[in-house]
């Protein structure tokens, strides 16, 4: 069964506009846990646009489900991870002028930066996963810098302009997850994914996670937070189960 991680960030983005208190991201992963969600994924960016490290703080103490900090490699991010050691870490690239995390890492050219750094959180007994596109390139440096998981970015799936398309990004997926699972690593997916685009990524994935953040919190603006997690819970079992008979050891 694929296990939903709720990316909280734009409850914090919300706050900063006013750079207020208000509403709060910890009391909406508080709703999201209450509404069924599995993980709680948090990005502390450079640049502080959403997520403080008070939240991060707070969430470690509160929540009883795995907390998962989205963070770049950038030297004062990773010493803040170490000291509040979430359980998992994922990986990513981050650039200021983005309004989100726009391609996967480029794992292959950076493979020294990488393989230290993962030494040092698997020390730290946190696991981390690696944002990359599926790419074979990508996959295969994954494995070589000692990644256990890595998450495989589904932006060019969800944003494929026609359905044709959009089966050729779902078919590189499933290769991807394919040969990351052949290299002994456990697959989670996610970005751009929405009610109606995740049912062909759980069935053809069987992923670990699917880490959503922008559709869940746009649908808990009309029906509340905890409704919304359920909602794609629900969505996420039923579609698990067609895996399962499509695929029994998927
Ligand atoms: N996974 C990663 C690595 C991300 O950076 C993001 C966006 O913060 C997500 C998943 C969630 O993407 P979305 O908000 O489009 O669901």
């Amino acid at each position: 069964m694929t296990n939903l991680g709720v990316n909280i960030d734009h409850v914090a983005t919300l706050r900063q506009a006013r750079k207020t208190y208000e509403p709060d991201p910890v009391t909406a992963a508080l709703m999201a846990e209450q509404g069924g969600a599995d993980v709680i994924t948090v990005h502390l960016r450079e640049d502080r646009r959403h997520i403080q490290e008070r939240d991060l703080r707070l969430l470690k103490e509160t929540i009883f489900i795995k907390l998962n900090l989205e963070m770049s490699t950038a030297p004062e991010i990773v010493e803040i991870a170490f000291s509040l050691k979430p359980n998992q870490v994922t990986l990513v690239p981050e650039r200021r002028q983005e309004v989100t995390t726009e391609g996967g890492l480029d794992v292959a050219v950076q493979k020294d930066t990488f393989k230290d750094l993962i030494k040092r959180f698997k020390e730290n007994g946190i696991l981390v996963s690696l944002f990359i596109d599926p790419e074979p390139l990508q996959i295969r440096s994954s494995e070589e810098v000692g990644a256990e998981l890595v998450e495989l970015h589904t932006g060019a799936y969800a944003n494929a302009p026609t359905g044709g398309l959009r089966l050729a990004q779902l078919a590189r997926l499933r290769q991807g997850a394919l040969l990351a699972r052949e290299r002994g690593m456990l697959v989670n997916a996610g970005h751009g994914l929405t009610y109606h685009n995740v049912g062909p990524v759980v069935e053809e994935l069987c992923a670990e996670e699917l880490h959503i953040g922008h559709s869940i919190v746009s649908r808990a603006i009309f029906v509340g937070i905890k409704r919304a997690v359920e909602e794609m819970k629900e969505l996420i079992y039923r579609h698990s189960l067609l895996a399962e008979r499509i695929n029994p050891k998927g």
